[in-house]
């Protein structure tokens, strides 16, 4: 499928000098880069915001900014994207490309564990971006969920896993099996619409229709 990526990437939106740049230094000076977003799914993040329009948005997993920088790309001026990173180390990396963005003014960046910093800021969001730790997901979606806006989206990254989803996992797989019981859980959960994208490694899009 290598040849059909070059074909979607040279068919859409170019990602622009700054994501370049961040992506180059991230898989040349940080463990494993393929944790950021990438082009495609960097410009669909920035889609939804266009067509969502959130005044506020909560991203759990900042990693090095690649995603934040492109849903604020979709944000309107006067909004707010929340960005929460577990690992301080990540600061220095995502601040020099965050101060390099247009954008900077929307991005409020925190340090800590999601399940601790979200409560912490309260309020109330329009769409929020789950892209942290695989084994917590469902931690994330109970603790997040009384913080979204009834109408408002989740879109939660890594739901194929691999397609190691479709398979029973390994007891000592902790990932694996957060993914297929926060998917089990999203399925049944009839306050939300869903829909997987087979995108990348899997895309649910979630909207909140209940309280
Ligand atoms: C897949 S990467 C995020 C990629 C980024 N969202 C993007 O699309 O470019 C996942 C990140 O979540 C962070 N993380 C893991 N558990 C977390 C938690 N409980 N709270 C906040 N961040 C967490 C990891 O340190 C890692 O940097």
């Amino acid at each position: 499928m290598q040849g059909m990526e070059e074909y979607i990437l040279s068919h859409i939106d170019e990602e622009g000098e700054l994501l370049t740049d961040l992506r180059r230094d991230a898989h040349v000076n940080l463990l494993r880069p393929r944790m950021l977003s990438g082009h495609l799914q960097g410009r669909l993040l920035k889609m939804f915001c266009r067509m969502i329009r959130p005044q506020r948005v909560l991203e759990i997993g900042t990693y090095t900014g690649y995603a934040t920088l492109c849903m604020a790309e979709g944000m309107e001026a006067g909004t707010v994207i929340h960005t929460v990173e577990i690992n301080d180390e990540m600061e220095l990396f995502i601040r020099r490309y965050v101060s390099r963005s247009p954008e900077r003014e929307k991005i409020r960046l925190h340090f800590g564990d999601a399940l601790e910093v979200v409560p912490r800021l309260g309020g109330e969001y329009d769409m929020v971006f789950m892209d942290g730790g695989k084994h917590q997901y469902r931690a994330y979606y109970e603790m997040v969920f009384p913080y979204l806006r009834l109408g408002g989206f989740i879109v939660a990254d890594n739901t194929l896993w691999d397609g190691k989803v479709v398979h029973p996992p390994s007891p000592i797989d902790k990932q694996t099996s957060g993914i297929i019981a926060f998917n089990e859980l999203i399925g049944h959960d009839r306050r939300v619409e869903k829909v997987i994208l087979p995108l990348r490694d899997g895309l649910t899009v979630i909207r909140k229709c209940a309280v």
